[in-house]
């Protein structure tokens, strides 16, 4: 079987082609990248509405139509506008090619391509994004979230810093390329709770430090040295809980190097295996879409047309997960 998969939750527009083996077919994703500093949901939806199209056509050139055999589309969480279009896009699909459709979860999407691309089979996830910072575990047919931020997420954290500093959207990886270059460690503040983290203090107090005539590359390595041991520490916190014999990372910021080596280093002191997937399928991206609409069809889950409207808070332990069979000891 091969499903199409379209991502459109915020600001990037994705459209992948994946078959049941689990083969990548066809994986392209476009930013929206506003003229001026901030996201708009409705610019961004009228992005997704220009880009669709685009993308849905070249994916047809690798892939003719008439051998796709499902539509998936991102279901939430996410920005309104942005998933009424994909949503509509989805829909339209369906009806055009007479294939059936489905509504997918994007942040359990992340979880099962990074398992699809590497070699995790049962792993603890931190799970790092723009919109998102959850510590997830499956337990009973669950995506359990065992620990998550409690205001904002980490990339949205690093975003508003650099967007604070007048660097490019999105901010992460250009935090990342100054912290390189950074020497001194700002004292910031450290906010961890139980599994739970937060990070608008320290946020602030970055700001703070850069307007008070800290050399940006110093601020940029401090926050993300304390950012980055602060997920560490609940990461190991998690793993120590659910007995988990893997640490995955996944999401927008698993492309961050500097993250990749600290739990890298935590779960070789664990014992445990680290799998990280490969930077295309570490953000939002069509083809997680579309593996997660074919998990969840070949195990038995349809969708009527009005079953697609959206559901913008969607939450990771929503979803009842019966495509797990068996955990590997
Ligand atoms: P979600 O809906 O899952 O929250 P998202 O819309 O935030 O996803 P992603 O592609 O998963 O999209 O993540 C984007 C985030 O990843 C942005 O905040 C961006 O700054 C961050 N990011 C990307 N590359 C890096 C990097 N090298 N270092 C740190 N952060 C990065
Ligand atoms: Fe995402």
């Amino acid at each position: 079987m091969i499903c199409i998969g379209l991502e459109g939750t915020a600001e990037k527009t994705g459209v992948g082609v994946v078959t049941s083996d689990g083969e990548v077919l066809f994986n392209k994703t476009i930013i929206y990248t506003p003229p001026k500093q901030g996201i708009h949901p409705r610019e961004a939806a009228d992005h997704h509405a220009e880009t669709f199209p685009k993308l849905i056509k070249e994916a047809f050139e690798v892939v003719d139509k008439d051998e796709i055999d499902l539509i998936a589309f991102s279901q939430g969480p996410g920005l309104g506008p942005c998933l009424r279009v994909t949503a509509t896009a989805a829909r339209t699909l369906s009806l055009a090619l007479k294939k059936p459709i489905i509504g997918v979860n994007h942040c359990v999407a992340h979880i099962e391509i990074g398992k699809l691309t590497t070699d995790a089979e049962d792993p603890l996830t931190l799970y790092v994004s723009g919109g998102n910072t959850q510590v997830i575990a499956y337990v009973s047919n669950k995506y359990r979230v065992f620990g998550e931020t409690l205001d904002i997420a980490i990339g949205n954290c690093l975003d508003q810093f650099a967007r604070f500093c007048n660097l490019p959207h999105p901010g992460g990886p250009y935090v990342e390329k100054l912290a390189e270059k950074g020497e001194k460690l700002i004292d910031l503040p450290y906010t961890v709770k139980g599994m739970d983290i937060s990070f608008s203090g320290l946020l602030t107090s970055a700001m703070r430090s850069y307007e008070s005539g800290e050399r940006l590359e110093d601020v940029c390595f401090s926050l993300q040295e304390i950012a980055f041991s602060m997920l560490t520490e609940i990461t190991e916190r998690a793993l120590a809980h659910t007995n988990k014999p893997e640490v995955m990372l996944v999401g927008g910021v698993a492309a961050n190097n500097r993250l990749r080596e600290m739990l890298k280093i935590m779960s070789e002191e664990q014992n445990v295996d680290f799998y990280v997937p490969e930077k295309q399928f570490c953000g939002d991206n069509g083809a997680m879409i579309a593996w997660l609409g074919i998990l969840q069809y070949m195990n038995g889950k349809r969708m009527t047309l009005e079953e697609t409207r959206i559901i913008p808070n969607y939450r990771t332990d929503m979803v009842e997960v019966n495509w797990i069979k068996e955990i590997p000891k």
